[in-house]
């Protein structure tokens, strides 16, 4: 574990190719525990706390996606690694385009896992606001029902209890002004789309099967215009497919990362 003075609560363990991770809406760090597990200790793995969630407060002044990237670079900076791959999933995702946009020596590779990177629509900005008012009105537990439909697979809800419960209470433990922020930044975010022909950093992209919030079908078109991009499907796994299935991840994550030197 780290002991650095970093902008955001944070683990760091592990050693060789340095890999941030980085979690999506209404999760924290822990969300990448499960996968951490199976890939073992041959990489170091840095994984913050987003601004709003864990144990990292609200920053005064992170009200975007760039100034999120740079509290990541900030962590970078503070353990003195100059380059990682970034691993982001679904808003970690939004993050880790935007820290290749305006970092992009600091990027070794890049994992985009159901995540997408066109901003919202009109119809999803408005979802955002009635998103925001339930989180003001009914705290965590109001976030969580809105997500709980959508956000893991089908196989998932039927079989894998102890994820679904694990699952649940991460997303009921994080604070009211942390998820009503970043339900803000993510609703106000740019569209990305042309930072995808930009990267010439390996790139994987990573969908779970039964994603139905960043779809199979969506992140296909988004890996098409990543020259030299792939993308792999993770079967039996939604849009938390590295808390889903955390071993089929890690076994297409082992060649991507390890080939990386
Ligand atoms: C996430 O999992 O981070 C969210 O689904 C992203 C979003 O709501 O756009």
């Amino acid at each position: 574990m780290s002991t650095a003075r970093t902008a955001l609560a944070l683990s760091d363990s592990g050693h060789g190719l340095p890999i941030a991770f980085l979690h999506g809406y209404l999760l924290d760090r822990t969300f990448w525990s499960p996968l951490a597990e199976v890939l073992g200790p041959g990489m170091r793995s840095i994984v913050p706390d987003l601004p709003g969630f864990g144990e990292s407060p609200v920053l005064p002044g992170v009200t975007t996606l760039d100034a999120m990237a740079d509290r990541v670079v900030q962590c970078l900076d503070a353990l003195k690694v100059e380059r990682a791959a970034i691993v982001g999933l679904s808003m970690g995702g939004y993050v880790a385009l935007a820290l290749w946009r305006r970092h992009p020596t600091r990027v070794r590779a890049l994992v985009l896992a159901d995540t997408r990177a066109v901003g919202d629509t009109l119809e999803g900005r408005t979802r955002r606001d009635q998103m925001i008012s339930m989180a003001e009105r009914d705290g965590a537990e109001g976030a969580m029902r809105a997500m709980m439909p959508n956000i893991l697979g089908a196989t998932t809800r039927a079989s894998r209890p102890k994820v679904v419960a694990a699952a649940r209470a991460m997303m009921l433990r994080q604070p009211v002004n942390g998820i009503v922020a970043a339900l803000r930044m993510m609703r106000d975010r740019p569209d990305q789309t042309p930072v995808l022909a930009t990267l010439t950093v390996p790139t994987l992209c990573l969908v779970g099967e039964e994603d139905a919030i960043t779809t199979p079908t969506e992140m296909t078109a988004m890996t098409a215009a990543i020259s030299g991009g792939r993308l792999v499907h993770i079967p039996a796994s939604g849009h938390l497919a590295p808390f889903e299935t955390p071993e089929a991840v890690a076994d297409e994550l082992r060649p991507f990362l390890g080939g990386l030197g």
